[in-house]
């Protein structure tokens, strides 16, 4: 019998992972299988040992367990403990090691477009999940010029004092961001505001934003936000989630396999779903 993979969450049955990574392991003739496995949080556990005494190979973890399944596991990786969160999980001489995928998932997915972000001014819009996975991640890889914004501004000071590597951001408010957004080479939505259904909502203005300027949004549903067609208006060039997603995956898979996925193929498979 193959190896077996899977994502565990609650819910878990609209989760585009099994299409995607099923599709990479019949391409490269890998004996293996890939499940949306719905674990209730009080159970978490319970399940989790099952998973580990069936030697499941490897798994995605999302919402919500991408913080507790840390106290199950064997190993946590530098950065995924330094975001504090964990999503993917990989069998290495019997035991299981939590990796955090999503930051650098979106940063291979940015460079693979636009270049390296070394010398470049970042603004980053929330202080969730996403926002530290990417923060993190950015401080992890030596970028150092990344603000954050956030309605709360409490929440984003304790996402940046959580940091494990040296930072030289500020924590600005929505509204200040605006008054010097001219400043930013690259301005991140990391909130789920303008996700569906909220699509006639952005977390942030971007009036007056350089017009050569770099605007990301991390939601793919709908695949141009409220935000990035205002990006598009003041003649930014625009990135959306899609390539966030799969780029985290096709990281995920490499950890759990030794080989690289096709990425291209990877983001049809997805798109075909979402026109679904
Ligand atoms: P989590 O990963 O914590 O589930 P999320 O729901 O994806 O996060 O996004 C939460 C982020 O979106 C927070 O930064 C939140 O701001 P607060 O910290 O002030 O709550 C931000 N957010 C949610 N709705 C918003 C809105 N209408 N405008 C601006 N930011 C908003």
């Amino acid at each position: 019998m193959g190896k077996e993979y899977g994502v565990i969450g609650f819910p878990v049955g609209h989760s585009m992972s099994p299409f995607m990574h099923n599709d990479a392991f019949s391409q490269l003739g890998i004996d293996a299988i890939y499940r949306s496995i719905q674990i209730e949080p009080a159970e978490l556990e319970v399940k989790v040992k099952e998973l580990k005494e069936n030697e499941i190979a490897g798994f995605n973890v999302t919402m919500p367990h991408k913080v507790a399944i840390m106290n199950y596991l064997d190993e946590v990786d530098e950065v995924a403990k330094s975001i504090g969160a964990v999503n993917t999980v990989v069998l290495c001489n019997g035991k299981y090691k939590g990796y955090n995928t999503d930051g650098l998932g979106f940063v291979k997915g940015i460079v693979e477009q636009y270049g390296s972000l070394q010398d470049k001014r970042i603004l980053l819009v929330g202080a969730g999940g996403a926002c530290r996975a990417i923060f993190h991640t950015l401080a992890s890889l030596g970028i150092e010029s990344v603000d954050i914004a956030n309605r709360t501004i409490e929440k984003a000071e304790q996402l940046k004092e959580a940091c494990s590597y040296p930072v030289q951001s500020k924590v600005i408010s929505l509204e200040t961001a605006e008054q010097r957004i001219e400043k930013y080479d690259m301005i991140v939505n990391t909130t789920t505001v303008g996700m569906l259904p909220r699509v006639n909502e952005k977390s942030l203005s971007l009036k007056g934003i350089k017009k050569n300027s770099i605007v990301a949004d991390i939601v793919y549903n709908p695949l141009e936000t409220l935000f990035l067609k205002e990006a598009k208006q003041q003649g930014a060039s625009i990135q959306n989630g899609l390539p966030m997603f799969v780029y985290q995956g096709a990281i995920a898979f490499e950890l759990w396999t030794g080989q690289k996925p096709d990425v291209k193929r990877m983001t049809y498979i997805v798109e075909q779903q979402l026109k679904k």
